[in-house]
């Protein structure tokens, strides 16, 4: 039988507009895929770590123990580099952070989470 290795019809028409999704995604980020990107953060901080920090411009986090991202982000002195620093580095994580991030997801979750200090909701 040759069918067997032929992508079924109806299969390859929902494939179809689903990579032209991807595709054109892809475009509007250009050559850097993994440019920092606030917008990313913010997705994967809704993600991976809402669960217990609270992610948005105010309020307390649903685990009182990890520190609201808004405060971290205002703490003083608090930089880019300090913030990426200690994200790169899963030893300072507590044990409750069962996570490990890529070096681009680190860099957009610093863009989001500093971004945090402006007030401004990101879209
Ligand atoms: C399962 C719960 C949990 C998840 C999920 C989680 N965290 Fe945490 N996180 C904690 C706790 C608890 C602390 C505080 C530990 C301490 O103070 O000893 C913490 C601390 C931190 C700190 C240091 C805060 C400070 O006060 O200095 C940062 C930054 C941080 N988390 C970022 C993240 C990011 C980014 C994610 C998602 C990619 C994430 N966390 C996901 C529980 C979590």
């Amino acid at each position: 039988m040759t069918a067997s290795n032929r992508i079924p019809s109806t299969l390859a028409k929902l494939a179809l507009p689903a990579l032209l999704l991807t595709l054109a995604a892809c475009e509007t980020t250009g050559d850097a895929p993994y440019a920092p990107d606030a917008s990313m953060g913010m997705l994967i901080a809704r993600d991976s770590c809402a669960g217990c920090h609270q992610t948005g411009l105010n309020g307390d986090s649903p685990n009182e123990d990890a520190t609201p991202f808004h405060e971290v982000a205002s703490r003083p002195g608090m930089t880019e580099e300090s913030l990426a620093a200690w994200l790169r580095d899963g030893h300072n994580y507590p044990a409750e952070m069962n996570l490990r991030l890529e070096p681009h997801q680190v860099d957009s979750l610093v863009a989001y989470m500093l971004r945090l200090r402006s007030g401004q909701p990101i879209s």
